[in-house]
């Protein structure tokens, strides 16, 4: 009797032994599948093109964040070609990539090529630009800007700035918008979040409005020819620094002082932005941030582990204004 007792025991002993081995093996095992996971992701994103110095930022951003955390990185660059993202991604798909981030150039067209990616099992990541898709569930989420704030931004530093000007639609304050790529969200959400808040003062009132692409040189011209035909111009509100350059050139030509006689209001931050607010040819330059690649990496490692992520993630972005202490700004890199 005491003997079968003593060796239950032992058996129970022994039992036990072997679930807590195999516990910690468990364990073990979990915590390792999840480094090698890491390991071996594949990335495959289209970039839009190279069309400023924004958008280079931010294609290195992602290339070196990539690079840091070990992403084997498939990058293509569509050159402003909506049918070349799409190419770009059908290949994506036919690699068989972990996850597939994508800048849209565009927010429409993207509802066949992001179900082939669904039914591939392909996660998506849509980054910088919105789109406007049918199905919500076609992609994983999105990380960028929020550019309706950014027009709401803009529009309440001209509320500041003509502070005190009467609310008279007879005497009104003529702005020239230029806008950026037809049918791209920032074009859109800037144009959106802008008039809302002006749309509520009668003085303000939008002249001309036109998109010059988001492209330097198209700044330039436009600017060009709304001079040759309109000579009572109070605000620029320019949808993206590369156009504002232009646009600032095309203005001192005419000798006519940027920043003084015709209040100047830009998006993105770029350093030339930032250089020109200093020296007084721009009013207000409200940021757009394109340093995402650390987290557009950390939220790839997730989708390729099969994690969800949030909806929507906007990065921080700051307002700088004339009258502001710029001496201790960084650097923009950009
Ligand atoms: O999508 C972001 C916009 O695209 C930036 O404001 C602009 O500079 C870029 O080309």
């Amino acid at each position: 009797m005491e003997k079968n007792r003593l060796s239950n025991f032992r058996c129970f002993l022994f039992l036990l032994c072997a679930a807590a081995l195999m516990a910690c093996q468990k364990t073990g095992k979990e915590e390792d599948s999840e480094t090698d996971g890491d390991k071996g992701i594949i990335l495959g994103f289209s970039q839009i093109g190279a069309e400023s110095a924004w958008r280079n930022c931010n294609s290195r951003s992602i290339q070196e964040a990539a690079a840091a955390a070990g992403i084997q990185l498939l990058f293509n660059n569509a050159e402003q070609k909506q049918e070349n993202q799409i190419k770009a991604i059908r290949s994506f798909i036919a690699y068989q990539v972990d996850v597939i981030a994508f800048v849209p150039i565009v927010a429409g067209g993207w509802n066949n090529v992001l179900q082939e990616a669904k039914d591939a099992g392909i996660p998506v990541l849509v980054t910088d630009r919105k789109i406007d898709i049918e199905d919500e569930n076609l992609y994983a989420g999105f990380i960028g800007t929020d550019s309706v704030q950014e027009g709401r931004d803009a529009a309440k530093f001209l509320l500041k700035k003509f502070e005190g000007r009467p609310a008279s639609p007879d005497n009104p304050i003529r702005i020239i918008e230029l806008s950026g790529t037809t049918g791209s969200s920032p074009a859109m959400g800037r144009a959106q979040g802008f008039r809302e808040i002006i749309d509520q003062y009668p003085q303000f009132q939008i002249i001309y409005s036109e998109s010059g692409d988001f492209l330097r040189s198209k700044g330039y011209e436009l600017m060009r020819s709304v001079l040759s035909s309109l000579d009572e111009i109070d605000v620029i509100f320019s949808h993206n620094d590369g156009m504002t350059l232009g646009v600032l050139d095309a203005i001192k030509e005419k000798g006519i002082n940027p920043g003084t006689d015709i209040v100047i209001v830009t998006i993105d931050a770029e350093q030339a932005a930032i250089d020109a607010l200093k020296r007084g040819e721009v009013n207000c330059v409200v940021e757009c941030n394109p340093k995402t690649g650390p987290e557009i990496m950390q939220l790839a490692r997730k989708l390729a582990r099969g994690d969800t992520i949030d909806r929507f993630i906007h990065v921080e972005e700051v307002v700088f204004s004339e009258g502001d202490d710029l001496s201790g700004l960084a650097p923009r890199g950009y």
